[in-house]
């Protein structure tokens, strides 16, 4: 799907899974490793999309299936393309790829450091739904959010 000029939104493949890493590790405070993120690749891949711009990876989206429902796992998009509604893109395609496979409910968690996505979110119809503490592997807490598709 071309977004504008140069730009798509498609389907992840195994070949990459690099550049998602890239991607992640470079826009994502995260303990994730390389490995958990290709396992997460592995177990949800339907779930997993990424933008490019020409042949370069600028943004991906990896989605999972946790406890009955649609989860995104994580979301990112490089700093140069940011504020241009790649990210509503991207949660709009795994939106449609959960309710294909009968999902109706998405939930994710964000840092409760991290306003920006916060809002990002909240824009994108989720709503906070509660608060882990030291969720995170450094203390930090994290802020469930939740949505209906
Ligand atoms: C969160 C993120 C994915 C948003 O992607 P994006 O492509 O910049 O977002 P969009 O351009 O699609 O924005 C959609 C809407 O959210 C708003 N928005 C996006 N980022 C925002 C921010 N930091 N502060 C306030 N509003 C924001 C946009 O203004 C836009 O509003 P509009 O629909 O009224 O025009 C991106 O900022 C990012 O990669 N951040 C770093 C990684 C991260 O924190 N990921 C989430 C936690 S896993």
């Amino acid at each position: 799907m071309e977004i504008e000029y140069g730009v798509q939104i498609r389907k992840a493949t195994e070949a990459d899974l690099r550049d998602i890493v890239r991607v992640w590790k470079g826009n994502i405070r995260t303990i994730n490793t390389s490995s958990d993120i290709a396992d997460l690749y592995h177990s949800f891949e339907r779930y997993f999309f990424v933008v490019s711009m020409v042949d370069k990876v600028i943004g991906f989206v990896g989605g999972a299936i946790r406890r009955g429902h649609g989860h995104i796992s994580g979301l990112a998009v490089a700093k140069d393309y940011r504020m241009k509604g790649i990210g509503k893109r991207l949660l709009k395609i795994v939106d449609h790829e959960f309710l294909a496979s009968g999902f109706d409910k998405v939930t994710l968690e964000v840092r409760k450091s991290n306003w920006g996505a916060m809002k990002f979110y909240k824009k994108q119809g989720y709503r906070r739904a509660c608060l882990i503490k030291g969720y995170y592997a450094d203390g930090e807490d994290a802020i469930v959010y939740e949505k209906k598709i």
